[in-house]
């Protein structure tokens, strides 16, 4: 049973929380595309981790994880991130897969990535400058580093002396120094040794887990509004986090996929730069940023904060096909007296969809709102559905009767118990 769970918004949607409580029952978890652009905090009995490659269903230890060929792998980020693990949990060797066929951040990605947003000034994306839009431009320019091309030293040599060639040359243009063939190898030939043990084919594995009906989560990153052709372009990320991409990510076929789980936040935040139509920057976006804590797992950014949209919602339950939503962090609106809910928008007047706006116009959009009351009260320790207060029933009610599919879990705080299963 393939189970697909994706950010409904443009990330930290709390997509770490919701997977690491599903692994308990899972066989598999699958990471398929990005890299340690992600941040996945997890809090469990094992303590609080925030994962950037390893898939959260790693905390059970009956699971296998993959690490498919769609993700992009800063070295050294991966082996500290095991290092952290291994402290609380035995030797991974046995059950966490590296593809041969994922690509791998090198120094340069980081420097270009760096460079290039310097340069663009206010127009920058506001990546979290980890190398992810080169490393992803450089596999689309067949000009990609793999993993496969360290297990023959001498090749991988002569690869990187090719590529450093060119990635020098925009290096020294940019005023910088230029890197040295040795010393890179040497690098990061280095940090290869140290998870060579991990990188095996992840395709037939999984194959094999689908065809025996294995219990299979797909751990999606980032959110549908960074994906690289439905977002909010260029203010996105370099990679396709859209459900179909399970198939290119991980060799997965969409005929298996049997439930794809939208996770939504009760309110929007995003980080870095593009628009947002919802944002509120007023005491009410810096209510939600300080109740819901919201600073970057990745980077400690403050996260910018908003209403709930449900325009870009709709637009993502479509594209995605979602089956079920999660709507994490509805505790985090506790507070409020009123609260807004976005229902379309308007562009000097007229009514318009996301679908027909890029991301000027998507900036310049008013959103027209409906209020809903809140419930002023906590609702942190309530374990089911019925005991919800009736305003927080309304405002679910609202966003069920909109987006047309269930919800299926409700997420009233960060520990897996704070979890209503509806
Ligand atoms: P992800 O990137 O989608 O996995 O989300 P992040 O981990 O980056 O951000 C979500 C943050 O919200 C984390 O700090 C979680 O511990 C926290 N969180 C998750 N669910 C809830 C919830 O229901 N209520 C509250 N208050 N915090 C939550
Ligand atoms: P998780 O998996 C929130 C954002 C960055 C920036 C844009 C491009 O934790 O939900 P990049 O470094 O990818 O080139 O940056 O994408 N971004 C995220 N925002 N959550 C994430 O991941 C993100 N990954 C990338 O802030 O705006
Ligand atoms: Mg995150």
């Amino acid at each position: 049973m393939v189970h697909l769970i994706i950010g409904a918004q443009w990330g930290d949607e709390g997509k770490g929380k919701i997977v690491d409580l599903l692994s308990q029952k899972a066989d598999c978890v699958i990471r398929f595309h990005g890299g340690n652009n992600a941040g996945h905090t997890i809090i469990n009995s094992c303590g609080k981790f925030p994962l950037h490659l390893v898939p959260a269903g790693i905390f059970n230890q009956k699971c296998q994880v993959f690490i498919t060929n769609g993700v992009i792998l800063d070295l050294g980020v991966l082996i500290k991130e095991i290092e952290m693990i291994e402290r609380v949990l035995p030797d991974l060797s046995d059950r966490l897969f590296i593809s041969p066929r994922a690509h791998v951040i090198m120094p340069y990605h980081k420097i270009l990535d760096r460079l290039f947003e310097d340069a663009k000034g206010k127009a920058k994306t506001g990546t979290t400058g980890r190398g992810i839009g080169p490393t992803y431009a450089d596999k689309v320019s067949y000009n990609g580093i793999r993993l496969f091309d360290f297990i023959n030293p001498q090749m991988f040599k002569k690869k990187l002396e090719m590529i450093l060639l060119l990635k020098n040359k925009m290096i020294t243009a940019f005023g910088e120094k230029p890197l040295k063939l040795d010393e890179v190898y040497q690098e990061e030939f280095k940090k290869f040794k140290k998870i060579k043990h991990y990188v095996k084919d992840t395709f037939e594995p999984v194959m094999q887990a689908v065809k025996q009906n294995k219990k299979i989560i797909c751990e999606g990153a980032q959110g549908t509004f960074l994906d690289n052709d439905w977002g909010t372009y260029p203010f996105v990320t370099g990679s396709n986090m859209v459900a179909g991409n399970i198939n290119s990510g991980a060799g997965i076929s969409p005929v298996h996929i049997k439930k794809i789980t939208g996770i939504v936040k009760a309110y929007t935040t995003r980080v870095g730069g593009g628009p947002f139509p919802t944002e509120q920057l007023n005491q009410f976006g810096e209510l939600l940023q300080k109740v819901g804590a919201e600073f970057g797992a990745t980077t400690g950014r403050a996260r910018r904060c908003g209403w709930l949209d449900l325009e870009l919602l709709r637009f993502a339950v479509e594209l995605n096909g979602f089956t079920e939503l999660v709507i994490t962090k509805l505790d985090v609106l506790d507070d409020f007296k009123a609260i807004k809910i976005c229902h379309g928008y308007k562009l000097n007047g007229k009514k318009v969809k996301y679908i027909d706006c890029d991301a000027h116009s998507l900036s310049k959009v008013k959103p027209v709102y409906k209020i809903m009351k809140g419930w002023n009260s906590s609702i942190k320790n309530i374990k089911k559905f019925e005991n919800l207060p009736k305003q927080a029933k309304t405002y679910l009610k609202e966003i069920t009767d909109n987006l047309k599919i269930p919800i299926s879990l409700i997420s009233v705080g960060p520990e897996r118990n704070q979890t209503i299963i509806c």
